[in-house]
C-alpha cells in the first residue's frame, strides 16, 4: 500500500506541475497566475475537491501521440465561497495554451452537469487559444457540448466566467453564454478571431489590446460586465456578485441581516433631484442612500451608461436595481441600454430577485442611428423583459416619465407591482415643450410675441401636466411620497410582495425580441 500511495502521490504532484517551471514562471512574469492558484484564492481555504485529475486525451495525429498534457490542460472540481458549494474549472494556460480537446472538454461538462444536478452555481475561470487543432472535429464537438449546456442550464444556476488571460474562439462563446463575464485590465483578452486573420481578411491593423482587451469589451462591446485591476479584486467581485445570488432558480437569494434600520429616513434625498428639468444628477446619489448601508454593485459600469444596474440589499433582502441616469444622454433610452437593462432584469427574473427601478427618462434617443441600429426591435426588449418578470416590481418616479419610455419602465399598466413617485415627478405624453409646441402651434405662430407666448404654453402645460397626480388620480402611482420616505416605503412594499407568486400563460417559450 505505501508504495502505491507514493506513486499516486508522484502522479498528482506532476500533473499538479501543469506545464511545467519554465511555462509558470512565464505565467507569473505576464502578471497572471496559475489555474490552480486561482481555485485556491478564490475558494474558501481547503474547500477545494478535485476532480477527473487522470484525465488524458486520446489524440494520435499530428504528434500528439507523444504529447502529454498534464490534466488535459484544465482544474475541475467543487468546492465552497462562503460556505456555499460551487463548481468550478480552470484552464491551464501552461498546458498547450490551455487548448481545449475533447477530453479537456468532457472535463468541463462533467462540471456543469454536477452543478446543474446539485442546484449550484458554476464558475469557469477562462485562459484558452480556444479549439485545439490538432484534434480537429473532436475538439469542436467539445464545444458543441460546452455550448449547449450553457445554453441549457440558463436560467437553472447561475454561470460566471472570468476571462483571466487570452481566449479566443469557443472560448468565448462559452462566457457569452453565460450569465456574467468578468475581466482583468492588462491581462484579459477576447476575440473569435484575432488581430492576424483579421489584418488578412480586412486589412485593419488593431492590436490584441484595442480589439480584445478589458476595456474594448466593457466600454464598447457590452460582452463583458465587470472590469477589475488584478486578480485578487476579479475574485473579491465574484464572491461579492454570489453574496446576492442564490444558488439556483428554485432558491430565494440570500438574506444578509445587517442592521441597516428599515425605517431609515434620508433628509439628503430632497436635493439630490434638481427643480430644473433640463439639469443632470447621477442617480447612483439617489440609489446609494436609499439601500443597505450604501452597498451597491454596479454592473457594467462602463457600457450603456446612460442605465445604470446592479445589485443592492433592502432590508437585509437581495435585490436588482435599474435606473435611467440623468447623467449620460439626459437618461434617454436607447439600443445599448435596452439591451443592458433588458439582459439584466431576465437574470433577476430567473433567479428570484426583485427588480427596484428609479426613473428619470425623457424618452427613447431620437435619430438615424439609433431607427436604423434597430431601436425599435431591442427598446422591445426592455418592455418584455419588464412584462415577462414575475418577480416583485417596484418603482419610483423621480422626475421625467415620457411617452413609451414611461411606459417600458416599469410601469403600473406592465404589471409593476408597486409604483411611487416623488413631487417632482412629470408623467405625461411627452416633455412641456415638445407637447406645447405641437398643440399650440398655430397660437404661436400667429402670436406677434411667438416666443413669449411659446414659453408662456411651455409654463402652463408644466404647472397643469408635469407632475404626478394626473397619474395618481388614474391609481397609475400608488402614492406620491416625499423623497426622505423612499426607503421605509420600499421595505414595507416588498415585506408584503416578497413572496408574490404569478404564472404566465401556459407556452413552450415567449419569442423574445433579440
Ligand atoms: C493548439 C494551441 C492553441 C490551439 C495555443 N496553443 N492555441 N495549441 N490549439 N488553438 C499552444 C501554442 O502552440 C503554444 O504551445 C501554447 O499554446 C501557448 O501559445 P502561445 O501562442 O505561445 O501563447 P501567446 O503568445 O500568449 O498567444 C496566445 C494566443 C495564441 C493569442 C491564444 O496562442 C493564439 O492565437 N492561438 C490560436 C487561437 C485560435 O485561432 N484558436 C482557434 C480558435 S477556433 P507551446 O507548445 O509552444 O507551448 C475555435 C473553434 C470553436 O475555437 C469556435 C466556436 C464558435
Amino acid at each position: 500500500m505505501d508504495e502505491k500511495i507514493e506513486q499516486l502521490k508522484k502522479k498528482k504532484e506532476k500533473i499538479r506541475q501543469g506545464g511545467g517551471e519554465e511555462k509558470i514562471a512565464k505565467q507569473h512574469e505576464r502578471g497572471k497566475y496559475t489555474a490552480r492558484e486561482r481555485i485556491d484564492m478564490l475558494l474558501d481555504e481547503g474547500s477545494f475537491q478535485e476532480i477527473g485529475t487522470f484525465v488524458e486525451h486520446r489524440t494520435q495525429q499530428l504528434g500528439m501521440d507523444e504529447k502529454e498534457i498534464p490534466g488535459e490542460g484544465v482544474v475541475t472540481g467543487r468546492g465552497t465561497i462562503s460556505g456555499r458549494n460551487v463548481y468550478i474549472f480552470a484552464q491551464d494556460f501552461t498546458a498547450m495554451g490551455g487548448s481545449l480537446g475533447e477530453m479537456h472538454a468532457e472535463k468541463i461538462c462533467k462540471i456543469m452537469d454536477e452543478a446543474a444536478k446539485a442546484g449550484s452555481p458554476v464558475i469557469g475561470l477562462n485562459e484558452s487559444g480556444g479549439a485545439r487543432i490538432q484534434e480537429g472535429v473532436a475538439s469542436l464537438s467539445g464545444y458543441g457540448n460546452i455550448f449547449y449546456r450553457n445554453s441549457i442550464n440558463s436560467g437553472v444556476i447561475p454561470q460566471l466566467s472570468a476571462i483571466l488571460g487570452p481566449c479566443a474562439g469557443g472560448t468565448v462563446y462559452s462566457p457569452a453564454l453565460t450569465d456574467f463575464v468578468f475581466m482583468v485590465d492588462g491581462t484579459s483578452k477576447m476575440f473569435v478571431t484575432g488581430p492576424d486573420v483579421i489584418k488578412s481578411v480586412t486589412g485593419e491593423e488593431v492590436t490584441h489590446e484595442e480589439l480584445g482587451g478589458g476595456m474594448a469589451h466593457n466600454r464598447r462591446s457590452g460582452v463583458a460586465h465587470f472590469l477589475d485591476d488584478s486578480e485578487e479584486e476579479c475574485f473579491d467581485r465574484i464572491r461579492r456578485l454570489l453574496s446576492y445570488i442564490p444558488d439556483n432558480h428554485r432558491e430565494l437569494p440570500p438574506f444578509e441581516e445587517n442592521g441597516d434600520p428599515l425605517d431609515r429616513k434620508e433628509e439628503e434625498l430632497r436635493s439630490i433631484v434638481p427643480d430644473e428639468p433640463q439639469k443632470s444628477y447621477d442617480v447612483r446619489d439617489v440609489i446609494k442612500p436609499v439601500v443597505d448601508e450604501g452597498e451597491f454593485l454596479e454592473v457594467q459600469p462602463y457600457f450603456a451608461r446612460n442605465i445604470v444596474v446592479g445589485f443592492a440589499r433592502l432590508g437585509g433582502h437581495s435585490i436588482g436595481i435599474v435606473a435611467n441616469q440623468p447623467a449620460v444622454k439626459a437618461g434617454c433610452l436607447d439600443i445599448d441600454s435596452a439591451d443592458k437593462g433588458s439582459r439584466f432584469i431576465r437574470f433577476c427574473d430567473s433567479f428570484n430577485i426583485p427588480v427596484l427601478s428609479f426613473t428619470d427618462v425623457p424618452g427613447y434617443l431620437p435619430g438615424v442611428e439609433q431607427e436604423h441600429g434597430g431601436v425599435i426591435r431591442h427598446g422591445a426588449k426592455l418592455l418584455y423583459a419588464y412584462s415577462e418578470a414575475t418577480v416583485p416590481l417596484l418603482n419610483v418616479i423621480l422626475r421625467k416619465a415620457y411617452g413609451g419610455a414611461y411606459i417600458a419602465m416599469s410601469s403600473r399598466h406592465m404589471e409593476g407591482d408597486y409604483v411611487f413617485a416623488w413631487p417632482t415627478a412629470e408623467i405625461a405624453v411627452m416633455g412641456p415643450r415638445g407637447a406645447a409646441n405641437i398643440i399650440f402651434r398655430r397660437e404661436i405662430e400667429e402670436a406677434d410675441n411667438p416666443e413669449e407666448i411659446r414659453q408662456e404654453k411651455i409654463d402652463e402645460f408644466r404647472d397643469n401636466f408635469a407632475n404626478p397626480y394626473q397619474a395618481a388620480s388614474l391609481g397609475y402611482v400608488d402614492n406620491v411620497i416625499q423623497p426622505e420616505n423612499t426607503r421605509p416605503q420600499l421595505i414595507r412594499s416588498l415585506e408584503a410582495i416578497r413572496e408574490k407568486q404569478q404564472s404566465l400563460p401556459a407556452k413552450k417559450h415567449g419569442n423574445f425580441p433579440v
